[in-house]
């Protein structure tokens, strides 16, 4: 029976061990990444803040254009500030920053967890984005939250329908609205190995608790020119703006492998 036992064991870890070096690195066990994303990670690519200088809710009243009041109560204000947002997101690029976290993916098992709804990520190449505040370039029901659709160009209309016949509305959870993708973050920040912020004040909640999830023997990297309240264990400050901060991100990542 031993021996019976022993044999399978060589015979799998032969198998295991041949197969090793034609498996692509992909399928090779990677350390899970996760990065939580905010409004500076775009800064550099000319998309404009919140709450810094010159920031977007210092023009805009916030209760005036990304509430569901003010969809009620100025529908054509609301839909003029997201259509100007998105706009302006076609003439955008992503910037070293996103292109150098898109990188990572060929070392570590990247997860980002953003905030920003412009597609910047996506389009520097990273494969799993995920958007807790919902999606510039989608739309979608009024009635039929599922009904989400993608738009084309930049434009949404009154009139333009779901469907089932309903208006459709920007795909952005608004102040006040619940944040669904929180089921999905959670995990993925329970489940990281090494966490990585960039560009976010950690003002707004449920997204800034995300940071509590963390694991405690996770090494934690804040790239930012301003420090956000990270009161954590073994956290590494990087105090620049993302496209610089991310390359100095990956020297040190370098250090831990
Ligand atoms: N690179 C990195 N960080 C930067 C850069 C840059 N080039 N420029 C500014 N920052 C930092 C600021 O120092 C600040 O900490 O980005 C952060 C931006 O913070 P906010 O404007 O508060 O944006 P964010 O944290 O993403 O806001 C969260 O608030 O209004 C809502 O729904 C909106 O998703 C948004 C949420």
């Amino acid at each position: 029976m031993l021996n019976c036992i022993r044999s399978e064991g060589c015979l799998l870890s032969f198998f295991f061990l041949n197969a090793l070096p034609l498996m692509p690195k992909s399928e090779i066990m990677k350390r899970k990444l996760v990065v939580l994303s905010g409004a500076g990670m775009s800064q550099e690519s000319g998309i404009r803040t919140f709450r810094d200088m010159g920031g977007l809710w210092e023009e805009y009243d916030v209760a005036e254009v990304a509430t569901p009041e003010a969809w009620e109560r100025n529908p054509e204000l609301v839909m003029k500030f997201y259509n100007d947002r998105r706009k302006q997101l076609y003439e955008c690029k992503p910037n070293a920053g996103h292109l150098g976290l898109a990188e990572l993916e060929q070392d570590f098992d990247v997860q980002i967890i953003t905030q920003n709804v412009d597609d910047l990520h996506e389009r520097a190449g990273s494969t799993n984005v995920l958007h807790l505040h919902g999606e510039l370039k989608k739309v979608r029901s009024t009635r039929f939250p599922d009904l989400i659709y993608d738009l084309e160009g930049w434009e949404l209309k009154f009139g333009d329908l779901c469907e089932k016949g309903h208006q459709l509305r920007p795909h952005i959870v608004w102040f006040g609205e619940m944040v669904p993708a929180m089921d999905e973050a959670v995990p993925m920040v329970e489940q990281a190995d090494i966490f990585v912020v960039v560009g976010t004040s950690l003002n707004v909640y449920p997204a800034a608790g995300l940071v509590h999830y963390i694991r405690d023997d996770v090494p934690i990297f804040v790239v930012d020119p301003e420090r956000p309240p990270v009161y954590l264990k073994d956290v590494t400050f990087i105090e620049e703006k993302a496209g610089r901060g991310v390359s100095m991100l990956k020297e040190k990542l370098k250090k831990l492998t």
